[in-house]
């Protein structure tokens, strides 16, 4: 035993004893100078952060990114510089609504962030298995989101919530039929693609600008769930994507997927006959094909889950030279939203820890002190700027190139004029038979206990989109609804 080390309070200083508290007499009380014991129950107090408020429940790993295409014409990003070329990248997947304890097989969106560690700083990809999102201004966000949380008076999920908010904005419905497809509840998260979602920019070396969407296509295929499997699933493991991927790494069997761009000319984007910054929106990949320009691969678990994934801080405003944003309302909201909550839920220096700060770039801010600040900057008079003593300086060469824009300032109405049901129609008509009946039963599942003047205004929905989809759900609901236990019924929750 004499190898092992010797157990230390915090202040390094051993501790005598790690099976009984400090007593006057066998039989206590207990003495307040135990302070071992003190730091052992006030440390536990703190073990806890606040959970992410949404996208609380994840899995994550390590593994690179390996260009497989030059693209160096559309963007100067260094991690793009030449095939072969290969940047280690944090992943971490998480469903949306449920909290740190939820089960993973639950029909919901998932999140697919990334973090690639570059030289030139960090690049966050914080994406979703979906390419599109429930809404297209981030006004709408916190309202969307509190119905997929608890009900402040029942505090149950609330159905209601749900489709009364959905069915009054119909731009949800393209995500809304992803969600209730086969897709809305894969059986892993090694079995389903990642989108960036948003339109983000490339810009060259040249000063050109071009809009680009991103794309990660599982090479282990699609594997999906039914509501049952899915139940019988959570009755036996409440954990099942986070074993899966864990245990498929240790395997060594390394989950891959096939990274893509769709990309848009600048011009181009005021052409199109739907607007490319509209995040409900696909791009037709006939009209944009996909090009393949490198491989994602996992292939190692972390260490620590608390301190690199629970810690993990991903946010779509950690951008490097040669990738850019785009007018996309969301993405505009979403760059204040993420560092804002990094700070509160893990700290001022949450990207010091070294799961968040660059692994391949050095940082050099003039960000001063602060709760924790645990590094110590050399020595030096450069602590402002500008300074005489060589501190670091800008670089004009990081500015992305000018963004023409023009319009009045004003609260434009999203959702005037704009075709919320094409595309949902054109993935709906992609269904075969199977895929129709069980997206149909999947529907009228989570309707149930709705009031039904709810269920009718989100049926004239599927109806503007094609009558069959309207048609098959008030079919499944009348099929639901005769077997259904009453307390289940029409307008009860
Ligand atoms: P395509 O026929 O070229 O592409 C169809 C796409 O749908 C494929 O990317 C396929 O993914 C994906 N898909 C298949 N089943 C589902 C599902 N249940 N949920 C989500 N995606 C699914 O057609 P278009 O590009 O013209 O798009 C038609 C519709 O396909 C869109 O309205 C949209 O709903 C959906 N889609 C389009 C994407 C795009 O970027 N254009 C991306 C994803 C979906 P895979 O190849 O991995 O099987
Ligand atoms: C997590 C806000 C839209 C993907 C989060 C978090 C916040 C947030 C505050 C928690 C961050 C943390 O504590 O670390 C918002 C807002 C949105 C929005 C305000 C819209 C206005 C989206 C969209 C996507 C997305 C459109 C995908 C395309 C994610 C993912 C996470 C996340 C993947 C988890 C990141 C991780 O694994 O740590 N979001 N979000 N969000 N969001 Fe969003």
């Amino acid at each position: 035993m004499s190898h092992r080390p010797v157990l230390t309070t915090t202040a390094g200083s051993p501790v005598p004893d790690n099976q009984n508290s400090r007593s006057a007499g066998p039989r206590g009380p207990l003495l307040l100078e135990n302070y071992q014991l003190l730091e052992k129950l006030a440390h536990q107090n703190r073990e806890r952060i606040p959970e992410r408020v949404v996208h609380a429940k994840g899995s994550g790993a390590y593994g690179t990114f390996t260009v497989t295409r030059d693209i160096s014409r559309y963007s100067r990003a260094r991690l793009f510089s030449g095939i072969g070329k290969q940047t280690e990248v944090l992943a971490r997947f998480s469903t949306v609504a449920g909290e740190r304890g939820a089960a993973d097989a639950e029909r919901d969106v998932r999140g697919f962030a990334l973090k690639f560690y570059t030289e030139e700083g960090n690049w966050d990809l914080v994406g979703n298995n979906t390419p599109v999102f429930f809404i297209r201004d981030p006004m709408k966000f916190p309202d969307f989101i509190r119905t997929q949380k608890r009900h402040p008076r029942t505090n149950l999920r609330s159905a209601t919530a749900m489709w009364d908010f959905w069915s009054l904005s119909p731009e949800s419905l393209h995500q809304v039929a992803i969600l209730f497809s086969d897709r809305g509840l894969p059986q892993g998260h090694r079995f389903m693609n990642g989108y960036g979602s948003h339109t983000f920019s490339f810009w060259n070396d040249a000063g050109e600008r071009f809009w680009v969407k991103f794309h990660f296509k599982t090479q282990q295929g699609h594997r999906f769930w039914t509501n049952a499997e899915g139940n019988a699933v959570i009755a036996q493991d409440r954990e099942s994507a986070q074993r899966d991927l864990y245990e498929a790494i240790e395997r060594g069997e390394f989950p891959r997927w096939t990274v893509h761009v769709q990309i848009m000319p600048e011009l181009e984007a005021e052409t199109t006959s739907y607007n490319p910054f509209d995040l409900t929106k696909v791009w037709p990949h006939k009209d944009y094909p996909l090009m393949e320009v490198g491989v994602l691969e996992l292939n190692r678990n972390p260490a620590h889950y608390f301190a690199e994934i629970e810690q993990a801080s991903f946010s779509p405003s950690n951008i490097v030279p040669g990738i850019g944003f785009s007018p996309d309302k969301v993405l505009q909201g979403r760059l204040f939203a993420y560092a804002d909550a990094h700070r509160y839920r893990v700290g001022t220096h949450y990207e010091a820890l070294p799961v968040n700060r660059p692994h391949a770039a050095s940082v050099h801010t003039y960000h001063a002190d602060g709760a924790m600040r645990f590094d110590a900057p050399r020595g030096t008079d450069a602590y402002y700027e500008p300074n005489s003593f060589g501190g670091p300086v800008e670089d004009r060469s990081a500015a992305e190139p000018p963004l023409r824009i023009s319009g009045d300032a004003a609260w434009y109405d999203h959702r005037a004029g704009n075709d919320d049901y094409s595309q949902p129609a054109a993935l709906f008509r992609m269904f075969d038979a199977g895929q129709r009946a069980r997206f149909f039963a999947n529907i009228a599942a989570a309707m149930q206990g709705v009031p039904r003047e709810i269920v009718e205004r989100q049926l004239a929905h599927f109806a503007k989109a094609d009558p069959a989809w309207a048609e098959g759900v008030r079919a499944a609901l009348e099929a639901a609804s005769a077997g259904a236990p009453s307390y289940l019924k029409e307008g009860v929750e």
